[in-house]
């Protein structure tokens, strides 16, 4: 297969990239414009698999150069897997109109040239967020999508409508929406792994920036949730076993296994985990010990959330191979090696 990897520098792109050169004899272009990376990703990919990813530097909202730079110089693809968004839950609150734009037209330029060029498959990155506060857990792909908190989780649920109304038009063509629950840790080797840009918000970026001395704090935002110990649950989830499911999910809908034109899968461990034992986690696997602080809960979170994920795994075939011990271990190695290298003053806060 010929695939097309949107935002392929990305964290979940560029670990999906190394998985299909590790694994697989499908051929990969790359689209990103670095807005939320930079072209060293491709060296990184390069170091790990030894080979060299084609790509192109293009915003996906600008139609004319996708189709004409990008579309009109390769020859067909079999099948896009669509990364390429912006992703922070908060920024988007500050900039809705910059999110609207930048999610909802990457990707309807890129139906449109599916529509044009004739491809017949797609993968698109969801999140969790599309459930909000869920009733009931763990969740499944029937719960209900409710009110998510944000418009960047509007963008995933509107980028999951809009290509399921897609799909029932289009002939020979099969989509897929992956929910992913929380993405952690780095590629086992310690050479390729997240990048933020700036003061990380996520849990593990800023667990591993601390425990290096270069955040002067770590908060557990809440202690007061109706949880096993009282703080937040969430499903944490290798990125390295989310990308593999990419190369399976593609496998699937190119084989015509998929019945249903679109559908929708959650990805998940399956297993609620508490920021607590997030922590105590990485202090087993690491060694290191960290003196974090209890504060207030943080503004919009939710209590728990966690993936039943039995169709992702009846289905595709999916299992998580790593655990919460490993993403500890290779997202330290990761900041590990920041600290070592070159890329240390980009991504230090
Ligand atoms: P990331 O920011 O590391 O990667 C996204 C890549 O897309 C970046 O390299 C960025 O430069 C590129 N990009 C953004 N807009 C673009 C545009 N207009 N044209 C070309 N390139 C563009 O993010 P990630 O963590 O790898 O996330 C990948 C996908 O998974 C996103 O769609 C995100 O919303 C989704 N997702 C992420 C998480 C998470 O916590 N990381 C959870 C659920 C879903
Ligand atoms: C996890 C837990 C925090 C930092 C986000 C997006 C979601 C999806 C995945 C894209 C929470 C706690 C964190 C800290 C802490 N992304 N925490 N101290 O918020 O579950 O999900 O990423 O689709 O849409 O919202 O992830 O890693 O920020 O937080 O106590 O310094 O860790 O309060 O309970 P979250 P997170």
């Amino acid at each position: 297969m010929k695939l097309l990897i949107t935002g392929g520098a990305g964290y979940i792109g560029s670990h999906t990239i190394i998985d299909i050169l590790e694994n697989t004899d499908h051929e990969v272009v790359s689209v990103d414009n670095f807005s939320n990376s930079e072209p060293a990703s491709y060296d990184r990919i390069e170091q790990i698999t030894g080979q060299k990813v084609r790509h192109y530097d293009i915003d996906l909202t600008d139609y004319k150069r996708l189709k004409e730079e990008l579309f009109e110089v390769e020859s067909a693809f079999d099948g896009i897997i669509h990364f390429a968004a912006l992703k922070a839950v908060g920024e988007s609150v500050e900039k809705p109109v910059m999110y609207y734009h930048n999610n909802l037209n990457s990707q309807i330029n890129l139906l449109k040239c599916i529509e044009k060029y004739d491809i017949p498959a797609f993968i698109f990155s969801s999140s969790c967020t599309v459930y909000g506060e869920a009733e009931t857990l763990p969740v499944t792909e029937e719960t209900p999508v409710s009110k998510t908190e944000s418009p960047y989780g509007y963008t995933k649920l509107a980028g999951e409508k809009i290509l399921e109304d897609f799909s029932k038009t289009k002939d020979n063509f099969r989509a897929i929406s992956l929910r992913y629950f929380n993405p952690v840790g780095a590629h086992m080797s310690g050479k390729n792994g997240e990048l933020p840009k700036g003061r990380p918000n996520n849990l593990v970026p800023v667990v591993t920036q601390f425990a290096s001395g270069w955040l002067d704090a770590l908060a557990v935002h809440g202690d007061d949730y109706e949880t096993r110990d009282g703080t937040a649950i969430r499903d944490y989830i290798h990125v390295s076993d989310i990308a593999h499911a990419h190369v399976l999910a593609m496998e699937y809908i190119v084989a015509q296994k998929q019945e249903a034109v679109y559908d929708v899968y959650n990805l998940g461990v399956g297993k609620g985990v508490t920021v607590l034992e997030v922590i105590k986690a990485f202090e087993a696997s690491t060694g290191k010990k960290l003196d974090y602080t209890i504060g207030p809960r943080r503004a919009g979170d939710i209590e728990a959330i966690y993936a039943d994920n039995s169709k992702v795994r009846n289905r595709l075939g999916w299992e998580p191979r790593l655990t919460i011990e490993d993403a500890m271990s290779s997202a330290w190695r990761w900041q590990e090696h920041l600290n070592a290298s070159r890329d240390y003053g980009k991504a230090r806060p």
